[in-house]
């Protein structure tokens, strides 16, 4: 790829990123969407961070540093921070908390924290931020597992990361095509539902929603391996133990209760009934690797390069062409998300499947040039579409160290 075309890519996401960037109370934090998403959001920030590392430590640990500093006394770190409400936009979300939401998202932070920790070994930071990390992980550990299961649960499909992700039609009880608003209905009954019971994990929510998602225990057994690590590096020797047999414990279940016909399928229920809707997901599994390579290959062979599936020109979309829900400007259930490549690229890169990643990279590249730094892309066309000045797209910044 030309040098210059890297160059300014970089340039463009710096220069995205600092304009998005907000202060308040002493705590600075990156916009996903100055128009569609005007507040500080979880996942989003662990991005932001991860790409800001290549450019300023400081301001990657800043980013988390804001993040954190809304964490609920149990534990759970927030999904939103509100910071400053503005009227009308997503304001119309009864979390049932003050400045923030109740609810959480993919638990990417100790790769986060660890990704700055490679660029500027600053053990101090490291120190500073591991008790928020000891008491978000363990809280994921203990409030969304209160049967020991050795997998968790998330309440509601926002806590997925991808909001109407038909992975959840069937668990609310919606059939593969419905509208966005029947879809949002379900979701804000949910947090009413959840609201009764004062937002209590163990013995309420699950009653409602409980899903055991395939993307959110993969992250969660990556991050624990990575917190692992931070525990031994701070010489925490019982922690360190503590979170890789977590981690160990939680890929064995995975591989037992959702592998089926080479496929790991997202679960709900206590009897953990399998979600059969092909969609991204199936290729988490990669990025902590969680499957073997006989069954990436096949990953890899059958789904994400046959164009009846996920395959074709533009990739990945978020859904599979033959999934009956796959809509290719459906919101998160068809079109192409920068954020789910970048967890497919480096779930590839951990099998060896070079190539493949870099056709992930590139198709990334094209779409951004041709649309810009948009929410998401016509999974058929590639047009644009969703949120302006989206910063998902940045994280192309991270893709282009590997593969060349
Ligand atoms: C949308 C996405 C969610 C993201 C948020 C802010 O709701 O579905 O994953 O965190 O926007 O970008």
């Amino acid at each position: 790829m030309e040098k210059l075309q890297i160059k300014k890519l970089k340039e463009d996401s710096y220069k995205l990123l600092l304009a998005n960037r907000r202060e308040k109370d002493g705590f600075q934090y990156t916009l996903p969407s100055p128009t569609s998403y005007p507040y500080q959001w979880f996942w989003d920030s662990c991005f932001h961070a991860i790409v800001l590392s290549h450019f300023s430590c400081e301001d990657a640990k800043n980013e988390l540093r804001s993040l954190v500093s809304k964490q609920f006394g149990n534990g759970l770190i927030p999904h939103m921070i509100y910071w400053r409400t503005v009227k009308g936009v997503i304001d119309e979300i009864p979390w049932g908390k003050d400045g923030t939401s109740s609810i959480t998202q993919p638990p990417m932070l100790a790769y986060a924290v660890w990704q700055i920790f490679e660029k500027d070994k600053d053990i101090a930071f490291v120190k500073e931020i591991y008790s928020n990390l000891y008491h978000f992980y363990r809280y994921l550990l203990n409030e969304r597992d209160p049967h020991k299961h050795n997998i968790v649960g998330i309440i509601n499909p926002d806590e997925s990361g991808e909001d109407n992700s038909p992975r959840f039609d069937g668990p609310m009880g919606l059939p593969p095509q419905h509208t966005l608003k029947e879809n949002f209905a379900k979701r804000v009954e949910l947090i009413k539902k959840n609201k009764t019971c004062d937002f209590d994990a163990p013995f309420c929510m699950k009653e409602f929603f409980w899903v055991k998602d395939v993307p959110f225990n993969s992250i969660l057994v990556k991050n624990l391996k990575i917190l692992s690590q931070i525990a031994d590096k701070l010489d925490l020797k019982e922690d360190a133990l503590y979170f890789l047999e977590k981690s160990i414990k939680i890929t064995e279940v995975m591989r037992d209760k959702m592998l089926e016909d080479d496929i790991f399928w997202s679960v709900y229920k206590e009897d953990h009934k399998k979600i059969r809707v092909k969609t991204w997901a199936i290729f988490s599994p990669m990025f902590a690797e969680v499957c073997t390579k006989d069954e990436a290959n096949i990953l890899v062979k059958n789904y994400l390069e046959n164009p009846d599936e996920f395959g074709g020109k533009l990739t990945t979309p978020t859904v599979a062409r033959s999934d009956p829900s796959y809509d290719p400007k459906g919101f998160w259930r068809g079109p192409i998300w920068i954020a789910t490549n970048w967890f497919i690229y480096k779930g590839l890169l951990n099998y060896g499947f070079l190539d493949e990643a870099k056709k992930i990279k590139e198709s990334s590249i094209e779409l951004i040039e041709k649309s810009g730094f948009r929410e998401q892309f016509n999974s058929d066309t590639g047009e644009g579409m969703g949120a302006e000045n989206f910063t998902w797209g940045t994280l192309i910044v991270d893709m282009f160290e590997n593969v060349e």
